[in-house]
């Protein structure tokens, strides 16, 4: 198991595993979920974006205005390719929670099948991160649209036994993460999705924690929308994608207002750019995504499907090891099936951030608390988790850490 990635290779690329952690220890970096590290060769590209190709893009006339252009679009070109869709599809956004704002406010503001007002339904779980809640939660406030949710069983699957109640003729939207940020669980997706299609309604996939880690066939989940995020793909923070069926995205109305996205203005009136342009006003995070373009070539290299295998063996590994920790509880998937590489857990008697906090003594970075996720762990009857979740730079060794750090927080406070 130990030949599917040479880890030590590739932790030589991140040179933030040079730096010594509190009292010199080495990181042990197990917080990937909340964000990744990031290797030499994203952050050359995106400061040689700044030395070498810097202009505003699809302004200028002069050659390096259409340098800066054309790596702008070849990064969008790259992100196509790492998907398996086309390149008029993939929007740049600063993130996946704009890329999930966009969608709820380009609904309501949309005319035609995919608008959203009164006596609409709109379909989330509680598996949702704040992200893919919110945005739905307030638009059905706003519209007088209903929200409706599928609710989570313990184990971290969706309780799927009232999906014909749950999606009805009145849904326009069903929004749901491909996998929980919190619990690693990763939910049947297929009979919503078939579901949502039976009544005219689009799919959102919150693909934050998949994308990044696995190979994600959008033909095979026949999904209409998926957002991610680049800083947890290896890439620059500040950069997100919304990809969507080029025949949705063409029906719907902007999200944000200014230059670039335009195709005449006066001034009472305007009219909009074709996608993915009418999505993008203003001066785009450009360096930030010639840098994605570059992460999604450093895990096409390394490989989506040995990276996730890579993570579900570390997982097993690290869940028999503290299912031998008196007084850790493993919340929700107790096993490696239909899971990431994910593992929130409790300590009899202990608050989350006092075991995050003892942990940290030994270079483990873990998150701590409801992991913006608190309908979710409301559900578990928990006021929050201590969550390790793991990448294509962790090993073995690093779960030997994190079990020894989780001992060490149970034995300092048991032993008060
Ligand atoms: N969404 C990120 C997490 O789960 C921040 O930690």
């Amino acid at each position: 198991m130990d030949s599917l990635l040479d880890v030590a290779a590739i932790k030589r690329d991140f040179p933030i595993f040079q730096e010594p952690m509190r009292g010199g220890k080495r990181l042990v970096f197990l917080d990937s979920g909340a964000t990744s590290q990031k290797p030499i060769q994203v952050l050359d590209a995106e400061s040689n974006f700044y030395a070498t190709n810097n202009a505003a893009v699809h302004r200028g006339s002069y050659y390096l205005a259409e340098r800066a252009s054309e790596a702008y679009e070849g990064a969008r070109l790259k992100v196509a390719g790492f998907l398996g869709v086309s390149a008029d599809e993939v929007i740049f956004t600063k993130s996946a929670t704009e890329s999930l704002n966009l969608l709820a406010v380009s609904f309501e503001r949309s005319k035609g099948a995919l608008h959203i007002g009164a006596g609409d339904e709109i379909v989330v779980s509680e598996l949702e991160h704040h992200a893919n809640l919110l945005p739905w939660q307030q638009l059905a406030q706003r519209t007088g649209a209903t929200l409706k949710w599928f609710s989570m069983n313990e184990d971290g699957s969706l309780d799927l036994t009232n999906v014909d109640q749950i999606i009805t003729p009145k849904t326009k939207v069903v929004a749901i993460t491909h996998q929980s940020n919190v619990l690693g669980s990763v939910p049947d997706l297929a009979p919503i999705v078939t579901a949502a299609h039976a009544v005219g309604a689009v799919v959102v996939l919150d693909g934050c924690q998949s994308v990044p880690h696995q190979v994600v066939d959008l033909q095979a989940l026949v999904v209409d929308f998926i957002v991610f995020s680049g800083h947890k793909a290896l890439g620059p923070t500040g950069i997100g994608v919304l990809w969507g069926r080029i025949e949705l995205l063409d029906q719907m109305e902007p999200f944000l207002y200014g230059g670039s996205m335009i195709e005449t203005v006066t001034m009472t009136e305007s009219t909009w750019a074709p996608v993915p342009k009418r999505f993008e006003a203003g001066v785009p995070n450009m360096a930030q995504a010639v840098g994605l373009a570059t992460a999604l070539d450093y895990l096409s290299n390394v490989g989506l499907a040995k990276i996730h295998q890579w993570e579900l063996s570390l997982t097993e590994y690290a869940l028999a090891g503290l299912k031998e920790i008196e007084g850790v509880k493993i919340v929700g998937p107790q096993g490696i099936t239909n899971r990431g590489g994910v593992i929130s857990f409790t300590i009899d008697g202990l608050h989350p951030h006092d075991v995050g906090q003892v942990m940290d003594q030994y270079g483990v970075a873990v998150r701590t608390g409801h992991h913006c996720a608190w309908p979710l762990i409301r559900k578990l009857g928990l006021t929050g988790t201590t969550r390790a979740s793991f990448y294509l730079y962790n090993d073995f060794s690093d779960v030997d850490v994190l079990i020894e750090s989780v001992i060490g927080a149970r034995d300092y406070f048991w032993k008060r």
